[in-house]
């Protein structure tokens, strides 16, 4: 997505460090200043001094256990955003009304139609994941919790029954929920040669 775009600087986050050697590797051939942050998304947003126009959530609400962590991941999303920033959610959704069992079961039966290239060993320790560690939202929940925190402005731009992109913007600014000095620098960021700012 980052080769397609023209982007000033560029921050990931994510607790596995093994995601972040990745990342690292693909973003060092892009000519763009990235830092990366290896810890809990939530300790990470909450120390992040500077202010972001994108955020992208990429498969990573679904692993909140609680709509608790959810609202309190989007207020701190909020606080980061620019004034005319936008959040951007990729994930996957319940169905209105769907229960998260009917949830698993759906996209378990899924994952064996699809993913046919995994032995039944890859598989299982794939199902297992999900049934331990999935818990999506509906959209219209998705919608309740970003009123709640402040986002005005929630549009379901794809979907494919499983996966959806969604849009979130607020009229209220990250700035006026701040009201406060930026924090310091969150620890744990890394800034690989010379390419992020400082
Ligand atoms: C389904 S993967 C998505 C990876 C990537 N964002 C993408 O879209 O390809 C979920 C990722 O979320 C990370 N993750 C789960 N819980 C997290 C948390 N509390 N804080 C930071 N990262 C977390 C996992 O380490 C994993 O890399």
């Amino acid at each position: 997505m980052l080769k397609r775009l023209e982007v000033e600087r560029y921050c990931g986050v994510d607790d596995s460090a093994k995601a972040l050697a990745k990342a690292d590797k693909n973003l060092a051939s892009l000519e763009i200043p990235y830092r990366l942050y290896t810890g809990d998304l939530l300790g990470v947003l909450q120390r992040l001094p500077e202010h972001y126009d994108v955020i992208v959530a990429s498969y990573s609400f679904h692993h909140m256990d609680t709509r608790e962590t959810k609202e309190r991941a989007l207020r701190e999303c909020l606080r980061v955003l620019s004034p005319t920033g936008i959040v951007v959610v990729i994930d996957v959704f319940l169905r209105e009304r769907e229960s998260r069992e009917a949830y698993l079961h759906r996209w378990e039966s899924n994952a064996r139609a699809a993913f046919t290239a995994l032995n039944d060993e890859e598989m299982t320790t794939l199902i297992d994941h999900v049934w331990g560690c999935d818990f999506p939202e509906s959209l219209s929940t998705f919608e309740g919790i970003a009123a709640r925190v402040g986002y005005d402005r929630v549009v379901s731009l794809a979907d494919d029954g499983l996966n959806r992109l969604v849009a979130l913007e607020a009229s209220i600014s990250g700035a006026e929920l701040r009201g406060f000095e930026p924090p310091a620098p969150a620890s744990g960021g890394r800034s690989p040669g010379s390419k992020a700012r400082p």
